[in-house]
């Protein structure tokens, strides 16, 4: 089956996508996008139970207390500050702090567990880092700031200054949404890699590899060039009409799994919405909508989590090449959980091909050939 398309590969008890509903441990995305907190949810998919008051906040205190970076990563930015693909940065960080820990090849549960606070808790830091050092800044120290959230904690360490509360809030909802979705290519990626008894490490790496294409983690960035070359409403028919007719792509429209509509889309939609009146600016909400409509009537496809996260994060004023890197910061989450369950009953990843080659070839010597 081309692109293992409803294949199922594993079982797992972290997320389920049934008639396009999606439930992360049992709880539909609904109940989650309107009332948890993205804390809240990494503990949901890691314990597989929401948290009480006293284990929320032993959860935040160690993602704050495990933020700070080895000094280390930023002399690595520095190396190569000017130039160079932002997903493509992240993913050599997290490659690198492998080096920062002394746990690595242990693969007991304890242990496991500690690493993904520390991943969870620097992925954040390690992208505001990567902004800043590449613009010539100095990075935030995490002693310097009191953020309430990871969300809040990212936009103060990014800026400098601390984010709006809508802003928080509308970042802390896009993790929610963005934290897990089953077998996806990028989990999947995890999945194997730590399948082999590799570390975590290495599955973030390969998930990081894997989430940074187009056809995946990376739309919601095309999604933003997309609205930034179409620029102004009067120029949107036109540009979906000369897209669909030369056969490419709209990216941010269509799923593997959905064919009927995203979940999650909804919601990205209202922050939207409500982000374009806070910085009253309605442009690339209003643009969205339009390219939305036009899609669905001449090409019947709707919406992706990434259409409308594109203008959410452009009006967080976050810069355009991060936008992937957003996605990574909240499906660390999910990753996490993927690489925790694997570890926990494991059974190497390795599935067969059908081969189609040809077959009982003969050996010609070099001088035949
Ligand atoms: N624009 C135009 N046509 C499309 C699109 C699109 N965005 N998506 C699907 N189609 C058409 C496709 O051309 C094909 O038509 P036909 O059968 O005539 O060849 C049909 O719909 C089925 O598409 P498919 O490629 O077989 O579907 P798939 O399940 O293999 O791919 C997808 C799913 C998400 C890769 C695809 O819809 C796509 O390329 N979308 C644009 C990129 C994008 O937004 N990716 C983000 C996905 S959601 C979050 C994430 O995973 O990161």
């Amino acid at each position: 089956m081309a692109g293992l398309a409803d294949i199922v590969a594993c079982e797992s008890s972290i997320c389920s996508i049934e008639n396009s509903e999606l439930r992360y441990r049992g709880y539909s995305i609904d109940d989650l996008a309107q009332n948890a907190t993205f804390e809240e949810i990494i503990y949901l998919l890691w314990y597989g139970r929401l948290p009480n008051r006293l284990e929320l906040k032993a959860l935040k205190q160690d993602l704050a207390e495990n933020a700070v970076l080895p000094k280390k990563i930023y002399e690595l930015l520095h190396l190569y500050a000017p130039w160079g693909n932002a997903m493509a940065k992240l993913r050599t960080c997290l490659s690198f702090l492998t080096h920062f820990d002394d746990e690595v090849m242990d693969h007991s549960f304890a242990a496991d567990h500690r690493k993904a606070v520390r991943i969870m808790a620097r992925i954040a830091a390690i992208v505001a880092a990567i902004d800043r050092i590449r613009k010539g800044l100095e990075p935030i120290e995490l002693k310097t700031i009191r953020p309430t959230s990871l969300a809040e904690m990212f936009l103060w360490l990014l800026t400098g200054e601390k984010p709006a509360p809508i802003a928080a809030k509308a970042l802390d909802t896009c993790f929610v949404l963005h934290a897990e979705h089953e077998l996806n290519a990028s989990t999947f990626a995890a999945r194997v890699t730590v399948s082999t008894m590799s570390d975590i490490y290495s599955g973030i790496v390969s998930a990081i590899g894997t989430l940074k294409g187009p056809l995946h983690g990376n739309a919601n960035e095309q999604v933003a060039r997309m609205l930034e070359e179409i620029g102004e409403l009067s120029r949107v028919e036109e540009y979906i009409a000369q897209k669909i007719a030369n056969g490419e792509r709209i990216m941010g429209f269509g799923h593997r799994v959905y064919k009927n509509g995203d979940p999650r889309a909804k919601y990205l939609q209202a922050l939207s919405g409500e982000l374009a009146e806070w910085r009253d600016d309605r442009r690339w909400y209003e643009l969205s909508l339009k390219i939305e409509k036009l899609v669905y009537e001449q090409k019947g496809l709707k919406p992706n989590v990434d259409f409308y996260s594109a203008s959410v994060y452009t009006y967080l004023e976050i810069p355009r090449d991060l936008f992937t890197l957003m996605f990574a910061i909240s499906r660390t989450s999910g990753w996490l959980a993927h690489i925790l369950e694997q570890h926990e009953n494991n059974r190497i990843i390795r599935p067969r091909a059908e081969y189609s080659g040809k077959t009982e070839v003969k050996w010609k010597g070099i001088s035949e050939r």
